[in-house]
């Protein structure tokens, strides 16, 4: 496994893999990494002849109240968990060779941004769509694989991919959950133990909503009420937004008559978290 810290040396190990008529899959990260990350990684890998992981905690995403500076990181694991999931070259750029003096460039998508983690994030998604775009220069991936975890984050990738019109296939990784359903993430680390108690209201209150939905009721208010009545049981807990949308334009649903996402965010403590399920309701 290769370890790749400039942007050019980057871009010469994928041109040189391309010249061998060997296939790239690319899975960026920010590192810290669970089996959510591993899970992409072993997908990438069953899809093409390499895969480079990226980790970078990319500045432009975070906003200036959130934990940019506390984010998490064991380069380690990272580095022997990537190793073990047939990981051929990690891309480890540092803040000032990504984001240079005189920077000025940002991508900003029109629609999508504006629901979801997007109202509560005003910087994040332009922050993610830059990034993205920039490593895919870089990397230059045949197959990109993202989480659907970030389900917001995957359909502006997906978007941006169209819009700009990179060669490149965008392939989605189901949410990888803890034994007790909690959807695994970086961020679960900065839990107690009794917050990591709270923390499976998000879960429990989107099984409680598709059972509410299987016995009939197509109302998303209704529904919403009720799973945020029932996380707010859960101490330190509060509901940040519980929607449900089309699935790819994100927009709100009146009427759970067709497939939905179901997604939601809630803090526990400081921490935030979010979670998120495709539903069918005609199956
Ligand atoms: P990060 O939060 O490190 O996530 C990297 C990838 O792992 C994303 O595609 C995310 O959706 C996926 N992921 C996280 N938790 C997961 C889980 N429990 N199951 C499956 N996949 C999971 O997302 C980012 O980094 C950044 O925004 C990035 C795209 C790297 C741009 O900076």
């Amino acid at each position: 496994m290769e370890i790749l810290k400039a942007k050019s040396a980057m871009q010469q190990w994928s041109k040189e893999k391309k010249r061998l008529l060997r296939s790239i899959g690319f899975v960026p990260t920010m590192g810290f990494l669970h089996q959510g990350h591993v899970s992409l990684m072993e997908k990438a890998k069953s899809l093409c002849d390499e895969v480079v992981l990226s980790i970078f905690v990319n500045p432009t995403q975070f906003g200036p109240t959130e934990d940019l500076d506390a984010y998490p990181c064991d380069l380690e694991n990272d580095l022997n968990l990537a190793r073990k999931a047939g990981v051929t070259a990690v891309f480890l750029p540092t803040k000032d060779h990504v984001y240079p003096q005189n920077f000025q460039t940002k991508i900003e998508l029109e629609h999508l941004p504006k629901f979801l983690c997007g109202k509560f994030r005003p910087v994040h998604f332009g922050g993610v769509a830059t990034v993205v775009t920039k490593l895919f220069n870089i990397v230059m991936p045949d197959v990109a694989v993202f989480g659907q975890k970030d389900y917001q984050q995957l359909q502006i990738i997906r978007q941006l991919t169209l819009d700009l019109d990179f060669d490149i296939k965008i392939v989605a990784g189901d949410i990888v959950r803890e034994k007790d359903g909690l959807a695994m993430s970086s961020r679960n680390s900065y839990l107690s133990q009794a917050q990591r108690t709270s923390a499976m209201s998000l879960f429990k209150s989107m099984n409680m909503a598709k059972a509410l939905i299987q016995s009939g009721e197509t109302d998303p208010q209704a529904i919403g009420k009720k799973m945020e009545t029932f996380i707010h049981g859960f101490d330190e807990t509060a509901v940040e937004y519980i929607c449900f949308c089309d699935p790819v334009t994100l927009e709100d649903m009146e009427n759970l008559d067709r497939k939905f996402l179901m997604a939601l965010a809630v803090r526990v403590g400081t921490t935030r978290l979010i979670d998120n399920c495709l539903m069918d309701p005609l199956q």
